[in-house]
């Protein structure tokens, strides 16, 4: 008998500890504004997960510092997505239904944002990816932001800078047919560099996490290319550049923002040396407010803020002054305010959302030189 009730007590506390503990991870029941960020924390891209994240971390201390938003602090819940888009569709999915948070920041790569975008549509949460650039990204719903340019820029601006700048004639591309980053990319820079007097003289194809190129390669080397595009992510452009020079190609690689990673570099064992690619940020773009935003990156992570942490960053800062120009946390009136964000004085430049929730903004281009990248131009819009 007395066993029973101590018993059926053990049982009361425990669903009371459980009712409090669910309480605390609702929206309703806090004094804090719940963010959810999704991301690449470990796996193939694990560099664009962490950096990113370290931007929106330092984004949310200077926030909640200064007093938070609507008198309340923001807390931010963490999903790894590992890489992968089926998991990101699951942690964006146990984000929404789980945590309610207020809004939605991820992914980084467009594949990822794609395939989880839909659940915020659906459930009338807004998300705003700091770097993904496929034009469809936004396409999925009026709920889905980004604070980057698109691929259509970026495409634009490689083609320019090779043809015009470099005066080349022709090209040719590298691509991974698994990545609608990398497939989208490849065609704009296509459309173009053809529209420039340009030729792409050779195209092959790969798929993530493949480690030999070597018969794509060869394949290339067969059609005398100038210069080779390479639209593809870091942890794999490596691998290319490595076996070009192997095989005696000594003409520079070009490629976007998929490049950035300070693992670059170092595993590239020189064979970049020479190359180009196109970036959303770089430090000697800055004024008074990046040299801060450097400074306080360093101070907190021991090393410099790539261009995703500066686009995470960013992303957190409009996502907070739109909740608190929404005056709430209801998910329309949050969208609605994003929408309607003019001129933000971005790290990685001057930020407005145009009708299709796409940031217009201008680009960087970067060289490989003595191990380091070194800023050559700002293009503009
Ligand atoms: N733009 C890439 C994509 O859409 C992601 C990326 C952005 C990678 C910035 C590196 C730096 O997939």
């Amino acid at each position: 008998m007395r066993h029973g009730h101590v018993l059926l007590l053990a049982l009361a506390v425990a669903v009371a500890i459980g009712a409090v503990m669910t309480g605390c991870g609702k929206q309703s029941a806090s004094n804090e504004i719940l963010i959810g960020e999704y991301g690449s924390l470990t796996g193939t891209t694990a560099d664009f997960g962490i950096t990113t994240k370290n931007g929106i971390d330092l984004a949310v201390e200077e926030i909640n510092n200064a007093g938070g938003v609507l008198g309340k602090k923001i807390r931010l819940i963490i999903q790894d997505d590992r890489s992968d888009p089926a998991e990101a569709k699951t942690a964006v999915t146990k984000l929404v239904m789980q945590d309610r948070v207020a809004a939605v920041l991820g992914e980084v790569a467009s594949t990822r944002s794609m395939a989880a975008a839909p659940v915020c549509q659906q459930a009338g949460v807004p998300m705003i990816t700091p770097s993904s650039t496929n034009p469809a990204v936004t396409k999925r719903g009026d709920y889905i932001f980004r604070v980057c340019f698109i691929d259509d820029f970026q495409g634009t601006i490689c083609a320019k800078f090779a043809a015009e700048t470099l005066g080349l004639k022709r090209a040719a591309i590298i691509k991974d047919v698994k990545n609608d980053y990398s497939v989208g990319l490849a065609k704009s820079f296509t459309d173009s560099f053809s529209k420039l007097g340009g030729q792409i003289v050779g195209e092959v194809s790969y798929s993530e996490g493949d480690t030999d190129f070597s018969s794509q390669i060869t394949a290339i080397r067969g059609t005398k290319p100038q210069i080779i595009f390479v639209p593809g992510y870091y942890q794999e452009v490596d691998l290319i550049a490595r076996k070009a020079r192997q095989l005696g190609i000594k003409v520079p690689l070009l490629g976007g923002d998929g490049w950035d990673s300070s693992t670059l570099i170092p595993n590239s064992g020189g064979a970049l040396e020479g190359s180009y690619f196109s970036n959303h940020y770089d430090a000697a773009m800055g004024g008074p407010e990046v040299k801060k935003f450097i400074a306080a990156y360093r101070k907190k992570f021991g090393s410099d803020p790539n261009a995703l942490a500066a686009l995470g960053y960013d992303a957190m800062h409009i996502m907070a002054r739109a909740i608190e120009r929404a005056g709430s946390t209801d998910g329309a009136k949050i969208r609605d305010a994003i929408a309607a964000t003019k001129n933000f004085p971005g790290i990685t430049g001057s930020i407005t959302i145009d009708k299709d929730r796409n940031a217009v903004k201008p680009g960087v281009i970067l060289q490989i030189k003595g191990n380091k990248f070194q800023y050559v131009t700002t293009v503009r819009p």
